[in-house]
C-alpha cells in the first residue's frame, strides 16, 4: 500500500502539541467518561486520511454524540485557542482531516443518526456521520432516491461529503453534494449553534449560508445536521463498457452524446494505463487505449431506446460494446471502477491523485495536454474518472521520494494548463492540506483576500481546520 509523504508546512509556534492539565480537566469534565482520548497510541490512530498527506497527531480525540457537546467543546476551544479539526469518516483525498497544528480531532463519527425521511417533501435529515450509503438505502426503501455517490459509499460520510462538496460517476446527471443540500445546523467557532437553510426546494430569502458551509472543508463551522433534498427513485437502470481504440475517440464521442441529448447518469473513463490496472476484472480485448463505463437511468419503456441511441452514437468510433445482462454483471463492472483507486495504489509506492475538472467539451484538450506530460517527463501517469463531467483523476505514481519534487512541477504545469482551460483545481476532493499551495493558480488575490475576511468573521481566533485550503 502506498505510504503517505507528502509534508506540509506549519507555523511550529502555533501547533498544539499537548493540552495543558487544567484544559484536560475541563475538556473531560464536559463529556460523559471514555470520549476523550489521550493516549498517543490511539490519537495516532485519528491523525491520517486517504490522502499521501503525512498523518499528524492531535493533542486529543474528542467523540461528540450530539449538537450540544459539539457547541461545549467549541466554546472551551475558542477560549483557549485550541485547534479544533473535525474529522468524519476520514475518507477525504487531500488531508483536510489531518489535524495539522495538534489541537483536538473532534470525531463525529458518532452522530450517526438518520433523523427523518420525509416522504411527501422530498427531503432526508441526518447527523454528519450518517454513512453515505445507509442514507441511499433508506431513503430507496422509502421509495426515493439520493443519487450523489463520491464513490465509497459504503465508508464515506454525509459531513464529510458536504465539507468537501463531494461528487461522484452520477454527477453527471444529478449534481453533486450541494445541488442536493437544503439546510444545515452547524456549530460555530465559539459554540454558537446556527441553523441556515430550509426544507423546501426553492428559496431565495438572503445570502445562501448552506452554499457557503459547502465546501468549506471544515474552516468555518462543525457541521452537526444536514437537510437533503431526495429524488424519485429511477425505475430501471442499463450498464454498458465500451472500449476505444484511442482516448481521443472516448472522449470525443462524449460531446457527440451532449449534440444528441443522451444524458447518461454516469460516464467513467479509463486510459489504456486504467485497463491494464483492471484488466483482469474487465471485458478489455488487446490494443484497446481507452474505456468509457456508462450508467443510464429512467422509466423501463424509455431506457431500452436511450440505450440504442447511445450505441448508435458511439458507432464505429468504439471497438467493443458490451452491455451488461444482469444485475450481477452490472455490479462487477462498477467494482472494477470502485477498486481502481485501491488497486493502484498497491503496485507503487507513492502516488498523487488529482481531480482537476475542465468544462466537458474542453476534455479533449486535457487528455491531449496529459500525454504530452507524460511523453515529455517521463512520468507514471494513469488516468480515469468522471468524464462526463470534465473531471479526471491524474495519477502520479513513482517509487522514489526523490522523485516528488518533479511530480509536483508536473502537477503545477497541469494545475496552469487546466485554469487556462477554464476549469478548476479540484473538482470533488476540496483543496485540504494538499492542494492549498496551487490555489492562487486558479483563484485572483482578491477573492483569496476576501474568503480570509469570510473566515475570520466565522472563525475570530483562526481555530477551526487551521493549515487548509488558503495558501
Ligand atoms: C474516485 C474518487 C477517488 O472517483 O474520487 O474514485
Ligand atoms: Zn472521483
Amino acid at each position: 500500500m502506498a505510504a503517505p509523504h507528502v509534508q506540509v508546512v506549519v507555523d511550529p509556534a502555533r501547533v498544539v502539541a499537548e493540552l495543558t492539565s487544567s484544559q484536560i480537566r475541563a475538556l473531560t469534565g464536559l463529556l460523559p467518561p471514555g470520549r476523550v482520548w489521550l493516549e498517543r497510541a490511539l490519537r495516532e490512530t485519528y491523525g491520517g486520511d486517504e490522502s499521501p498527506v503525512f498523518p499528524a497527531t492531535p493533542a486529543a480525540v474528542v467523540f461528540v454524540e450530539n449538537t450540544r457537546e459539539v457547541a461545549a467543546v467549541m466554546q472551551l476551544a475558542d477560549r483557549e485557542r485550541i485547534p479544533v479539526t473535525p474529522r468524519g469518516a476520514g475518507s477525504g483525498k487531500v488531508g483536510g482531516a489531518i489535524p495539522l497544528y495538534g489541537g483536538i480531532v473532534l470525531a463525529l463519527e458518532r452522530m450517526n443518526r438518520l433523523m427523518e425521511i420525509d416522504v411527501a417533501n422530498r427531503f432526508a435529515r441526518v447527523e454528519p456521520g450518517v454513512i453515505t450509503g445507509t442514507l441511499r438505502n433508506e431513503a430507496e426503501r422509502a421509495g426515493l432516491y439520493y443519487p450523489v455517490d463520491p464513490n465509497s459509499l459504503d465508508w464515506c460520510s454525509l459531513g464529510g461529503n458536504v465539507a468537501a462538496n463531494a461528487a461522484g460517476p452520477s454527477s453527471m446527471k444529478y449534481g453533486v453534494t450541494r445541488d442536493h443540500l437544503l439546510g444545515l445546523e452547524a456549530v460555530l467557532a465559539d459554540g454558537t449553534i446556527l441553523r441556515v437553510g430550509r426544507q423546501t426546494t426553492k428559496c431565495s430569502t438572503g445570502y445562501d449560508l448552506s452554499s457557503l458551509l459547502c465546501g468549506s472543508e471544515g474552516t468555518l463551522a462543525i457541521i452537526t445536521e444536514i437537510t437533503l433534498k431526495l429524488r424519485a427513485r429511477p425505475q430501471a437502470v442499463r450498464t454498458l463498457f465500451a472500449t476505444f481504440p484511442a482516448s481521443e475517440d472516448a472522449v470525443g464521442a462524449l460531446t457527440d452524446l451532449y449534440r444528441a441529448g443522451i444524458v447518461p447518469v454516469a460516464a467513467e473513463f479509463f486510459d489504456r494505463h486504467a485497463l491494464a490496472a483492471m484488466a483482469s476484472a474487465l471485458p478489455v480485448r488487446e490494443g484497446a487505449q481507452a474505456g468509457l463505463l456508462f450508467e443510464l437511468d429512467g422509466s423501463e419503456v424509455a431506457i431500452d431506446e436511450s440505450l440504442d441511441r447511445l450505441v448508435e452514437v458511439l458507432g464505429d468510433r468504439a471497438r467493443d460494446v458490451a452491455v451488461a445482462r444482469d444485475e450481477a454483471e452490472r455490479r462487477r463492472l462498477w467494482e472494477a471502477r470502485k477498486v481502481l483507486s485501491i488497486r493502484v495504489k498497491e503496485r507503487f509506492a507513492r502516488y498523487v491523485s488529482e481531480d482537476v475538472t475542465v468544462p466537458p467539451g474542453r476534455l479533449p484538450h486535457m487528455v491531449a495536454f496529459i500525454e504530452a506530460l507524460r511523453a515529455r517527463t517521463g512520468l507514471e501517469i494513469l488516468c480515469y474518472g468522471h468524464a462526463g463531467d470534465g473531471n479526471l483523476h491524474v495519477n502520479f505514481l513513482y517509487q522514489e521520494r526523490a522523485q516528488h519534487l518533479e511530480v509536483e512541477a508536473a502537477v503545477e504545469q497541469l494545475f496552469r494548463h487546466v485554469v487556462a482551460l477554464g476549469g478548476t483545481l479540484s473538482g470533488e476532493h476540496g483543496i485540504g492540506a494538499s492542494k492549498r499551495r496551487f490555489l492562487s493558480i486558479e483563484q485572483s488575490n482578491v477573492q483569496i483576500a476576501l474568503q480570509l475576511r469570510l473566515k475570520a468573521s466565522f472563525d475570530p481566533h483562526g481555530i477551526l481546520n487551521p493549515g487548509k485550503v488558503f495558501p
